[in-house]
C-alpha cells in the first residue's frame, strides 16, 4: 500500500497515518515528524528549519524532498508508505513522481481529509489543552496565531496540490469532519474501491 495523505494543518492525517500503519504493516513517514526529529537533534538540517516551522510557514521543497527520497525504498517500507505532510507543494508533487518512477513504484491512492477552518481551529486549540493536562509540552506551531499562517500557506502552496492530483483522477476527497472512526471506515472504504 503506497498512500499520500493530504490536508490542511489538524484535518487529521496523523491520527489516520497511525491507524492505517497498523492495518498495513506500512510506515508513516510524516515530514513534520522527522523535521520536529532533526529540530529536537540539533542537527543543521534542524536548525535550518527551526525558525520557518515556528512561524508556521514551510521549509524549502529541497529539504523535505531529501528527507522522503531516503526513507521511499527503506527497509522499513517494503510493504509500502503512507505520505503524511508530503507532498505540500506542487512541486513537491512533481518531485515525488520522478522518484517513485526511478524506483519502479507507483501510488495505490491520493487521499484528502475535508475539514473547514473552524473546526481545525478547535482541533487545535483541544490539543493544546489535552498536552497541557498530560503534562506534556505543546507544539511551538500549535497555537491560534500560528495556525493562521500554517492555514495561509496551506491555501496558497497546497490546495493546489489537490487540483493536481485531481487532474491526474487519482484524488479520492472524504469527509474529514466526522468521528475519527467515521474517518477510518471511509478511507478503508476508498481504498477497496
Ligand atoms: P506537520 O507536522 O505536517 O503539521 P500539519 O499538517 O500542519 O498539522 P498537524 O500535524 O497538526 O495535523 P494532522 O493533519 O496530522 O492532524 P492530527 O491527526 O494531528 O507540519 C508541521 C510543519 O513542518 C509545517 O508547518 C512546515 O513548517 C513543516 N513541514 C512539514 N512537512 C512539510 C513539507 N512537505 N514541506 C514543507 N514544510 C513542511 O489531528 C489534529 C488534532 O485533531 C488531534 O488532537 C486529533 O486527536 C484531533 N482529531 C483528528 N481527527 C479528528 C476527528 N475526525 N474528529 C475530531 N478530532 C480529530
Ligand atoms: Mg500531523
Amino acid at each position: 500500500m503506497r498512500l499520500v495523505l493530504l490536508g490542511p494543518p489538524g484535518a487529521g492525517k496523523g491520527t489516520q497515518a497511525q491507524r492505517l500503519v497498523a492495518k498495513w504493516g506500512v510506515v508513516q513517514l510524516s515530514t513534520g515528524d522527522m523535521l520536529r526529529a532533526a529540530v529536537a537533534a540539533g542537527s543543521p538540517l534542524g536548525l535550518k528549519a527551526k525558525e520557518i516551522m515556528d512561524r508556521g510557514e514551510l521549509v524549502p521543497d529541497q529539504l523535505v524532498i531529501e528527507l522522503i527520497d531516503a526513507r521511499l525504498d527503506g527497509a522499513d517500507a517494503v510493504n509500502g508508505f503512507i505520505l503524511d505532510g508530503f507532498p505540500r507543494t506542487v512541486a513537491q508533487a512533481e518531485a515525488l513522481e520522478a522518484l517513485l518512477e526511478a524506483k519502479g513504484m507507483r501510488l495505490d491512492a491520493v487521499i484528502e481529509l475535508v475539514v473547514d477552518e473552524a473546526q481545525l481551529l478547535k482541533r487545535v486549540e483541544n490539543r493544546i489543552r489535552e498536552t497541557l493536562q498530560a503534562g506534556g509540552s505543546v507544539r511551538a506551531d500549535d497555537n491560534p496565531e500560528t495556525l493562521k499562517t500554517r492555514l495561509e500557506a496551506y491555501r496558497k502552496q497546497t490546495a493546489p496540490v489537490s487540483a493536481h492530483y485531481a487532474g491526474k483522477g487519482t484524488l479520492k476527497q472524504l469527509d474529514g469532519m466526522a468521528a475519527i472512526e467515521k474517518v477510518a471506515g471511509a478511507i478503508d472504504a476508498a481504498l477497496a474501491s
